[in-house]
């Protein structure tokens, strides 16, 4: 998908920044705008001299000043977003209910790289540049003659990789004078980068938390209130879209594609109020590039390149954020690595999913995108990923899937928490339910070298801590866990109906 939610009717008048333009116009005023911004942003606040981060052996690795857009480097350009009335590209003007116009101009943009304001390298550099670990306890757990690296984004004020592209989307919001944000959480991580990301700029927030994980997280919930967001369950009795699903499932434990559903609808109500989301569209992927970007320059400065690189796949972002940039070396021929998605077994979109234009969201109200989907009524069983129970996939990704740049598998969750459960004991942290995916993969892709005698170099996702989630390990470890698969009908039926659209 490569696009952006809007409501099929919208009640706003569109912006007015925004004309009904052709492709190019958008872009040549995109150019134009970009520079007003890069003006306007460096007369602002100072970015600190830190950014800096040791490698261990002298060199140093700075955090990114660009973020990287894969769709500049790409061989045939993904399909586009399609308006779910006209069934024609979804023009800049559409997607202005729920987005500032920055944000709107990088969705569709085809520039190879975008600067990223100062104000926000210098909240990135709170955390940032993020350590890549060599996982030498694990490798020797394991018995492996791999070598296992991961990037770390736990160290974030909201513990995963989230807060990258919160900070960048609400400091636009900010910059178009937004003053309210509303978005939709499934793990809690999202909810609270942006409750995070709000509280910087003093715009308001308000959050629907996937009910599942709102009855399993009180934790994530609270966070968010404490950076002084609202925060509902999904779904809820406040949008008509969550009342139509609580009216044929009143114990409904929600999913990400109904949370949507409810933030778009409330977005779109109000003249006043933007839509952000957490992970799929193109801006979200991009702003993830500064973790690709920084471990290149990571594994450049120790003199590695990597075999392989996992990462979980939700909607995309943190496996998109570190592979992107390795995709444009490997498009480039200097570098080969398999780039593996690993999805759970009870949401696998990519790899059981059909490849076609869907719906964003549960209730249809978001453009059709074309993207490897379950289907946009599929609910996923409450596996203890909340982040991973997303219907569809990234629509730049699934394109990317689409070219054989990548590859894809699905792990059921048990697998996943043991995988958890030896890292947590070999390395010390307690990963979230999310990267214990790439994880379980990365143990896989170890214990095979193991029986072959490869040292092949293994680069892993490590998106997020999971010290919220410990009622998940507490299940694993008292051994009531179980692995949700769905039957075949119950996809059948999903599948049925995505719309028929040709494009
Ligand atoms: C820690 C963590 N990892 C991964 C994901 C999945 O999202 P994405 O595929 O966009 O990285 C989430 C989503 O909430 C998350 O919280």
């Amino acid at each position: 998908m490569a696009a952006s939610l809007l409501p099929a009717a919208s009640p706003h008048t569109s912006c007015p920044n925004l004309k009904n333009t052709g492709d190019e116009q958008w872009m040549e005023r995109f150019s134009l705008k970009k520079k007003l911004m890069n003006l306007k942003v460096s007369s602002g606040s100072g970015v600190r001299a830190r950014a800096i981060m040791s490698t261990g052996n002298g060199k140093s690795v700075e955090i990114p000043r660009q973020w990287y857009n894969l769709v500049a480097d790409l061989p045939v350009k993904p399909p586009p977003p399609l308006h779910p009335k006209t069934l024609q590209p979804v023009k800049p003007e559409d997607l202005s209910p729920l987005f500032p116009d920055e944000l709107i101009m990088q969705e569709a943009s085809t520039e190879r790289f975008i600067e990223i304001p100062d104000e926000v390298v210098d909240i990135y550099s709170l955390w940032r540049p993020t350590p890549l670990i060599r996982a030498k306890r694990l490798e020797k757990l394991l018995g492996t003659p791999a070598r296992i690296y991961y990037k770390y984004e736990g160290g974030s004020p909201a513990g995963s990789h989230k807060p990258n592209t919160a900070v960048p989307q609400v400091w636009y919001n900010a910059q178009q004078g937004v003053k309210n944000v509303v978005t939709e959480t499934g793990a809690g991580q999202w909810g609270s980068a942006l409750a995070f990301a709000s509280s910087l700029f003093g715009l308001n927030c308000e959050v629907w938390q996937v009910r599942a994980s709102y009855d399993q997280k009180p934790y994530r919930k609270l966070m968010m209130q404490t950076w002084g967001a609202k925060v509902h369950p999904s779904p809820s009795n406040i949008t008509n879209a969550g009342r139509e699903i609580l009216q044929k499932d009143p114990s409904s434990p929600g999913s990400l594609g109904i949370a949507i559903s409810e933030a778009v609808e409330i977005a779109a109500m109000n003249d006043d109020t933007k839509y952000c989301l957490g992970s799929v569209l193109n801006h979200v992927l991009l702003h993830q590039t500064v973790i690709g970007e920084e471990c290149i320059q990571q594994m450049d400065a120790i003199g590695e390149t990597p075999d392989v690189i996992i990462g979980c796949t939700g909607g995309g972002s943190n496996f998109a954020g570190l592979t992107f940039p390795f995709i444009r070396e490997k498009l480039k021929g200097k570098i080969n690595p398999l780039i593996r998605a690993v999805e759970p077994t009870a949401c696998p979109s990519l790899t059981k999913g059909v490849y076609a234009y869907d719906y964003g969201d549960t209730a249809g109200m978001t453009p059709l995108m074309k993207m490897h989907t379950l289907g946009h009524d599929f609910i996923p069983d409450p596996i203890h990923a909340g982040g991973l129970r997303y219907h569809g996939m990234a629509p730049l990704i699934s394109h990317v899937y689409e070219l054989g740049f990548m590859e894809a598998m699905a792990i059921p969750q048990i697998e996943c928490f043991k995988g958890a459960i030896q890292f947590a004991r070999s390395e010390g942290l307690i990963p979230a339910p999310e990267p214990t995916h790439a994880i379980a993969a990365a143990i896989r892709e170890a214990l095979h070298c193991k029986e072959t005698g490869e040292s092949k170099v293994i680069l892993l996702a490590m998106c997020g801590h999971g010290h919220f989630d410990l009622p998940a390990y507490e299940k694993y470890l008292q051994g009531n866990m179980v692995d949700l698969s769905f039957a075949d009908e119950k996809v059948q039926a999903s599948l049925a109906n995505v719309p028929q659209v040709k494009f």
